[in-house]
């Protein structure tokens, strides 16, 4: 049997809402279901992620849910007549004092006071994730004067970048923190933060987690030019989330599409070296939104992802709003796969000649290096509190599956986004200390997952609850009575 180790985000939507067709994308494999919290009301999220948990209860299976907020998006106002056509050459006004419905050929509205003061003369605009281009020509205190350099069509509420960023709109609009108390309601898993700029926006929004009493690991999407300006930065944005997110569309239109796949490699490393899960998201099956199969460049973007040992490939409008939602999943499930057995994927040379900094970390590489080293071991049992322990094993590259082992509900789910890691329900507690590991084998045996001769790694702490408390590591016979 194959089992697939990368794991499988896709955002649901008008075309994934149903009942039968969440059942169908569950049982093709989706690990994370992400509610885009750009859409919909609270109650139809509540419903909707209820929905998530039961299906997901009713096959064994443990499906994360991932809330994404909409953030600081920054959008023109409205036309007068809904869309206007622009040519090359032509002149384009935005004015922080034009009436917000009444933009005409000539110039639109702007409800962002600060665009003007962000902007000067010879910076390029991209609208619509760069499908019209303008450059500013002159400026005055309510406004930007600009040539069109890509003409096309632009229609209300379009978005707006800056080529290189600098647009200084802080990540957590009023929105957005109305968002998180929503999140904590949910129990969320993961909440991704839209457009922070540096750590101290990361910090502000775990503030914000905390006082709603919220328990979701904080998802960082890197999509500002200056987030990855210097290794500094993106460093402290990485350290400061629990997982981060390649969001390749805006990231892509403000840094330019030639940058973009070093970047993505640059995140993917530095996330796992630094402890963190990594998605790499956005356009990655973008014509089956229309077609029921992928191109050969989106076959080789999943696989190439897959290959850099990312945790997660994601689908956007695929699964939210496309025609053929089950077949993005089974297709991105497919192409994981096949990816997977490439050589570079189940050997590791990370971290020899580093120093380790704790206690468990110690262990959970330990383990790996074992694993990956010692051919008779078919599993990894990780107890864990949080789901760190199997996070820090899985930043490792190898082909050795690691399984989860928590009592608790959260971590069960939350582990569903590690790379080559499954859950387990288990609680330790509830046995005598000198059952554990034969009741955890046991687990294992009862699946089909090992069988009597094979060799199996179980970490452990001295209690069974302690969080960062693991600092015991055994190898295990299948067959052997163990205690
Ligand atoms: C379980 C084990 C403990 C261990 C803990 C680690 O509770 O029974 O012995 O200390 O997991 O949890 P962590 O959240 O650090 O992976």
């Amino acid at each position: 049997m194959t089992v697939r180790r990368t794991k499988i985000v896709a955002t649901l939507g008008p075309a994934s809402n149903s009942p039968q067709m969440l059942e169908k994308l569950i049982l093709a494999g989706l690990d994370v279901a992400r509610l885009n919290f750009s859409h919909g009301s609270p109650d139809e999220h509540k419903a909707r992620a209820q929905l998530v948990r039961d299906i997901a209860a009713k096959h064994g299976r443990h499906v994360a849910l991932l809330g994404d907020l909409q953030g600081p998006k920054i959008r023109i106002a409205k036309f007068a007549n809904k869309r206007i056509e622009l040519e090359v050459g032509d002149r384009f006004t935005f004015s922080t004092s034009h009436p917000l419905t009444e933009g005409n050929q000539q110039v639109v509205g702007i409800d962002y006071p600060d665009l003007v003061k962000d902007c000067g003369v010879g910076d390029e605009l991209l609208l619509d994730d760069g499908r019209v281009v303008m450059r500013v020509e002159s400026t005055t205190p309510a406004t930007l004067e600009c040539v069109v350099l890509i003409g096309g069509p632009l229609s209300d509420h379009k978005g707006i970048n800056r080529r290189g960023g600098g647009l200084t709109a802080p990540a957590l609009t009023e929105k957005d923190k109305a968002d998180i108390k929503l999140a904590a309601e949910m129990d969320l898993d993961y909440l991704a933060v839209s457009f922070p700029r540096d750590a101290a926006d990361m910090e502000y929004a775990r503030q914000l987690r905390d006082e709603s009493g919220g328990k979701a690991w904080l998802v960082a999407k890197i999509e500002r030019a200056e987030a990855v300006a210097d290794d500094e930065t993106l460093d402290g944005l990485i350290k400061a989330s629990d997982v981060v997110m390649v969001a390749r569309g805006d990231l892509g239109v403000e840094i330019g599409d030639a940058e973009l796949v070093g970047i993505q490699k640059k995140i993917i490393l530095h996330a796992r070296r630094h402890n963190k899960a990594v998605i790499v998201a956005t356009q990655m099956m973008e014509s089956m939104i229309q077609n029921p199969m992928p191109t050969r460049a989106e076959v080789s973007d999943v696989a190439n992802a897959v290959l850099d040992y990312t945790d997660a490939v994601m689908l956007s409008a695929e699964s939210a709003a496309g025609a053929y939602p089950l077949e993005a999943v089974q297709a991105m499930a497919r192409i994981c796969v096949g990816a997977e057995r490439h050589p570079t994927g189940k050997s590791s040379s990370h971290r020899i000649g580093k120093t380790f900094e704790r206690c468990d970390e110690s262990i959970a590489l330990a383990a790996m290096y074992t694993a990956n080293h010692f051919p008779g071991v078919k599993a990894i049992i990780a107890l864990t509190e949080s789901g760190y322990t199997p996070l820090i094993m899985s930043r490792i590259r190898s082909s050795v599956p690691i399984y989860s082992f928590s009592p608790h509900r959260d971590t069960q789910a939350r582990s569903a986004m590690f790379r080559g890691v499954y859950t387990i329900p288990f609680d330790p507690a509830a046995l005598p200390p000198g059952e554990v590991s034969q009741a955890a084998v046991d687990e294992l045996l009862k699946r089909g997952l090992v069988e009597q001769g094979d060799w199996v790694i179980l970490t452990k702490g001295d209690s069974y609850h302690t969080i960062g408390g693991t600092n015991g590591m055994k190898i295990l016979h299948v067959g052997d009575a163990l205690v």
